[in-house]
């Protein structure tokens, strides 16, 4: 049994005081109305990242995320945030390869592969987005694409490493639109990238790895899509600006 992940990216929202307010309405509901069958990350803006993590320190279930780092180990990068530090207060996954880093920072496969790298050698666990655009989707060239992007980043790591990642299956057309993947859809895809990481890696591998998928997740929507036999949980991000509606998509996930 694969313990399912709820993840929140926060994107580039929220100042100081609407992350903490946020947080302090989350926190709470989580705790009284959710137990410990879904793993939950939060990956706020890193400005909140310190004081995010000093709020969890007793929290068992909830765990800290980034939404970046830099792909270099440390020194002259300047306004870059590396690995290293990230692990230093506490941060445990790192958002790599998100398409809004791919499409407005031109990350690409290389660079990302380098962050995973960075990532991986502080014990933190990536979480490796991949998706497909809707020209790429209407050209039926979408699983062509997310198997070249999953090659050319995870198939660079051992079977050590692998263990370690966390996959999130993000159609790019889905993302911030409103327009989400249908549960066949993502079931397609999700069973896919199984196959994908089986075809490389060993069936146990494959079987035991975490697939979330992410694109205009809402409470309405999260348990047709969490029901889905290869979908793990969720990377939420618009819905995560709302406690109301976070915490419902946990329940969801529960
Ligand atoms: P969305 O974003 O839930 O707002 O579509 C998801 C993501 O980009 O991770």
């Amino acid at each position: 049994m694969r313990k399912k992940i709820v993840a929140s990216n926060w994107k580039m929202n929220l100042d100081y005081f609407g992350g903490m307010k946020l947080l302090s309405e989350i926190i709470p509901m989580l705790n009284d109305e959710t137990g410990s069958q879904v793993s939950v990350i939060i990956a706020p803006p890193f400005i909140h990242l310190h004081s995010t993590s000093k709020l969890l320190l007793a929290e068992k279930n909830i765990s800290l995320g980034a939404q970046n780092c830099s792909a270099e180990k440390h020194g002259a990068f300047t306004g870059e945030i590396s690995a290293e530090m990230l692990a230093s207060i506490g941060v445990k996954y790192v958002i790599c390869g998100h398409s809004e880093r791919r499409k407005y920072f031109q990350e690409d496969d290389a660079f990302i592969a380098k962050k995973v790298f960075q990532v991986l050698a502080k014990n933190l666990q990536p979480i490796f987005c991949c998706g497909e655009s809707l020209s790429q989707r209407e050209e039926k060239k979408h699983k062509e694409v997310i198997s070249a992007q999953v090659k050319n980043v995870l198939f660079q790591l051992d079977e050590k490493a692998i263990q370690n990642i966390i996959i999130a299956y993000e159609p790019v057309w889905a993302i911030g639109t409103g327009l989400n993947a249908t549960p066949e859809q993502a079931q397609e895809m999700h069973a896919f990238i199984r196959s994908l990481i089986n075809e490389k890696f060993r069936e146990k591998i494959s079987q035991s790895i975490r697939i979330l998928y992410g694109g205009s997740i809402t409470p309405e929507n999260a348990k047709s899509l969490f029901s889905c036999t290869d979908v793990d949980g969720g990377l939420v991000g618009g819905a995560s600006l709302n406690a109301r509606h976070f915490v419902n998509i946990v329940k969801e996930a529960e």
